[in-house]
């Protein structure tokens, strides 16, 4: 249902992955409220929707309320709101979404027909005192302003997933077209963005970063972090998932989940760069199934990549530093680079073999815990 979709793949896989994690968590202790933003439906393919945003929140969603009943005996209180400029859209959302809308049983939809930025104060009201999980994923840049969106992320705890669009923005930034460049201004600060851009990074690169570092400031996120999921037949990003979290484990659930989403991305690519292959020349070819293995393996390089970046930066912070519990260094490294706890588990543990660091969490096969010290050996 996803061939020639593949992108929408990587982030349906990575939407599906991230509510089946963090709702799971959340629903412990609190309960949720999933804002889509940009609803749909839009190119689906199949009839019940279940290649849609909003289907899959739904159904993840249903499963994680039954799986917590089951578990702990509370019926966590769920709450899906759905907004969709299109007006055939949204009539087509709102039938659609009707049967799973069941107060009684604690499950509540509410959609809305219009612009998501004009149902904030509606929105606001319907999160109430649970934990907003806000998805945006526009088809451009506009629609959801900071200035008038960013209540929605002034809770204690929020979380926000959005589509960053970079290959449709990155045929702009470089346009002095007034119009272009004020249209970006609600996603980067406001006016005079082009002055606060990186000028190491190329311009494209450098406006994704500033939309990260926009969103953590107008959030108060703790970690924005984001993953690049390619065009599927080009070698160039489509568009980057970024996500604000205010909390460390959320933080460390995301990078799990982008590690597996981008190994997933990664065959899909090389399956669809074969049809195409296959399209153009009509014949087989016969070593395209290596192919998926190639760059499943790009993957971990990338992987070896970062971890030699920070296992530099690690003894350059504890230089400044002396020590630091585990947890601590986690956040720190995972925001940085694209890493999960376990590599830098790894990382800390091939430090204090090569003696570089203290050895806090004994011998064996084992490897730091949360509260492990990791404090630099005096002679380094
Ligand atoms: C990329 S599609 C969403 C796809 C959907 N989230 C999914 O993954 O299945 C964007 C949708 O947002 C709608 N839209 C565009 N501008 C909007 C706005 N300002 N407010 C709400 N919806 C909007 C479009 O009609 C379209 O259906």
């Amino acid at each position: 249902m996803y061939t020639g979709r593949e992108q929408t793949q990587a982030k349906h896989f990575i939407l599906k992955r991230y509510l089946q994690v963090l709702a799971f968590k959340v629903l412990t202790f609190q309960d949720i409220t999933f804002v889509d933003g940009f609803s749909g439906p839009w190119e689906t393919k199949t009839d019940d929707f279940r290649d849609s945003s909003f289907m899959i929140a739904i159904s993840v969603l249903q499963d994680a309320q039954k799986k917590i009943f089951e578990a702990r005996g509370v019926r966590r209180r769920i709450r899906c709101f759905f907004s969709e400029s299109d007006a055939q859209a949204h009539a087509v959302l709102r039938e659609a979404v009707a049967p799973f809308d069941k107060p009684d049983a604690f499950f509540e939809i509410r959609t809305y027909g219009g612009q998501f930025e004009d149902a904030v104060a509606e929105i606001q009201e319907f999160i109430g005192g649970s934990f907003p999980l806000i998805f945006i994923d526009p088809t451009g840049w506009t629609g959801y302003p900071f200035d008038k969106i960013k209540i929605l992320f002034d809770h204690p705890r929020c979380e926000v997933l959005i589509n960053f669009m970079f290959d449709f923005i990155n045929r702009f930034v470089s346009s002095d077209d007034p119009n272009t460049v004020d249209s970006l201004n609600p996603i980067l600060g406001g006016p005079g963005w082009r002055d606060r851009l990186d000028v190491a990074l190329p311009r494209g690169l450098a406006v994704e970063r500033l939309f990260r570092d926009t969103l953590r400031n107008v959030g108060n996120f703790r970690y924005v972090v984001s993953t690049k999921i390619d065009k599927a037949t080009a070698d160039r990003p489509h568009f980057f998932l970024a996500y604000g979290t205010k909390s460390a484990d959320g933080l460390k659930a995301f990078r799990d989940i982008e590690y597996n989403a981008s190994r997933e991305h990664a065959r899909n690519r090389a399956n669809a760069q074969e049809r195409q292959r296959e399209l153009k020349s009509r014949t087989s070819d016969l070593f395209a199934g290596h192919q998926a293995g190639v760059q499943e393996e790009t993957i971990d390089e990338i992987v070896d990549t970062q971890k030699a970046n920070a296992d530099r930066e690690l003894l350059s912070i504890l230089l400044a530093r002396g020590k630091m519990p585990f947890s601590e260094v986690v956040g720190l490294l995972l925001e940085p680079h694209i890493l999960r706890e376990t590599n830098v588990k790894d990382i800390c543990v091939a430090l204090a073999n090569a003696g570089k660091i203290e050895n806090t969490w004994g011998g064996g096969r084992r490897k730091p815990q949360a509260d492990s010290a990791i404090i630099l050996k005096p002679n380094v």
